[in-house]
C-alpha cells in the first residue's frame, strides 16, 4: 500500500501508548483514523490531543473480547468514513506476572487470551472480508511481542502464550491473503527494540469485572519501573525506545510490504539463534532468561 492520503485506518487499543502513537502516525501520513479502546476516558483524551493537532480522528469504544463489539466497530467505520484500508488488531494486557504456569485462575487465562487472541482473530474475521469485497489495498498489522513472539520470558507466561499465537495468526493471515488472491498485505509487530514507557504494567487497573479473580493475588503487580529495573540489571546499555519510533516503523512497513516489523537488537538475536539451533540440533532449550528479581528489593 503506497498511498496513504484519504486512506481509513483503524486501530485497537488506539488509545493509549503504542496504539497511540500508530494513531498520531497515521493522521499525520493523511489517513483517516478510528481509535478504538475499551476505556471511554482514554479515548475522549487522546481524541483531543490528536484534534488538538489537526489531525482527522475519531474514537470508538470497543472491547475486542466480544466479536460483536469488533463488529459494531466496523459499521461505525463505515458509517463515519466509508471504507477501511488498514488495520492494527494492537490492544493487549498482561495479566500478571510472578506465578507459574499451574498457579493462574482460570479468569487470568480467558482475560489474557480473550483480549491478545481471540481480540486479534475477531479483527481479522470482521475486517478482512469488507476489506477483499472494496476491492482496494489494505494492510493488517497485529501487534505481538518478543516475549512469547521470540521466546517466554520468565514470569509472565499466559502473556507469552499469547503472543507466540499472534505470531503463527498472522503467518497463517499472510498465507491465505496470497493464496486467496487479495490486495492485501500483513505485518506482524514486536514492539522495540527497547524498553517502552505505557500502561500495559496497569493493564490490571482498568481489569473487567467479567474477569475477576476469585482471590486477591498476594504478589502485587510489576510496574514498568520494575521491569525496567529488571531488564537492565541483564543488560546494562538497555535503552527506552520512543514510542514515535515504533509507529514510524509500522507506517514504514505497510508501505513497503514488510511482513516482520523485528527491530534488531542483540539480545532478541542471541535468543532466536539458540532457540533455532535448539530445534535443530534436537537440543533442550537453553535460551530462556531469567529475571533476577533482588534488585527490586
Ligand atoms: N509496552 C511494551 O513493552 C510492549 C512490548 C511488546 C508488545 N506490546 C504490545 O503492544 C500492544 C499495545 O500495548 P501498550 O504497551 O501500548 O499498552 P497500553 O496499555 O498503553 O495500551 C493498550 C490499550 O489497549 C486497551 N485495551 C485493553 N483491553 C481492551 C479490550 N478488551 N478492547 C479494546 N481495547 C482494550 C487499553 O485500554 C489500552 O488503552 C499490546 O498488544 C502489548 O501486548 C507492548
Amino acid at each position: 500500500m503506497k498511498d496513504f492520503t484519504g486512506s481509513v485506518a483503524v486501530v485497537t487499543g488506539g488509545a493509549s501508548g503504542i496504539g497511540l502513537a500508530m494513531c498520531q502516525r497515521f493522521g499525520q501520513d493523511g489517513m483517516k483514523v478510528v481509535m478504538a479502546d475499551i476505556v471511554p476516558e482514554r479515548i475522549e483524551e487522546s481524541v483531543a490531543l490528536l484534534r488538538g493537532e489537526g489531525l482527522e480522528v475519531t474514537g470508538v469504544q470497543c472491547d475486542v473480547t466480544k466479536l460483536e463489539s469488533v463488529e459494531a466497530l466496523a459499521q461505525a467505520t463505515l458509517d463515519t468514513y466509508g471504507a477501511v484500508h488498514v488495520v492494527c488488531n494492537n490492544a493487549g494486557i498482561g495479566p500478571g506476572g510472578q506465578l507459574a504456569l499451574w498457579e493462574y485462575e482460570e479468569a487470568d487465562w480467558n482475560w489474557c487470551l480473550d483480549v491478545n487472541v481471540f481480540g486479534v482473530a475477531w479483527g481479522i474475521k470482521t475486517f478482512i472480508p469488507i476489506m477483499i469485497a472494496q476491492g482496494t489495498e489494505g494492510h493488517i498489522v497485529n501487534t505481538t511481542s518478543g516475549n512469547g513472539g521470540i521466546a517466554p520470558m520468565a514470569d509472565t507466561p499466559i502473556y507469552s502464550v499469547s503472543k507466540a499465537a499472534v505470531v503463527t495468526m498472522t503467518e497463517a493471515l499472510l498465507l491465505h491473503l496470497r493464496t486467496r488472491k487479495t490486495k492485501l498485505g500483513a505485518s506482524v509487530l514486536f514492539p522495540g527494540p527497547g524498553m517502552l514507557r505505557t500502561k500495559l504494567f496497569e493493564a490490571w487497573s482498568t481489569r473487567p469485572e467479567e474477569y475477576a479473580r476469585e482471590e486477591e493475588r498476594t504478589q502485587g503487580h510489576f510496574t514498568y519501573d520494575d521491569v525496567e529495573k529488571i531488564m537492565r540489571s541483564a543488560n546494562p546499555d538497555l535503552e527506552v525506545t520512543p514510542l514515535e519510533e515504533v509507529a514510524d516503523r509500522v507506517s514504514n512497513a505497510i508501505r513497503d510490504d514488510q511482513f516482520w516489523i523485528l527491530p534488531e537488537n542483540p539480545s532478541s538475536e542471541e535468543t532466536m539463534r539458540k532457540r533455532y539451533e535448539s530445534m535443530r540440533d534436537r537440543r533442550n532449550p537453553d535460551y530462556f532468561r531469567e529475571w533476577n528479581l533482588d534488585v527490586l528489593d
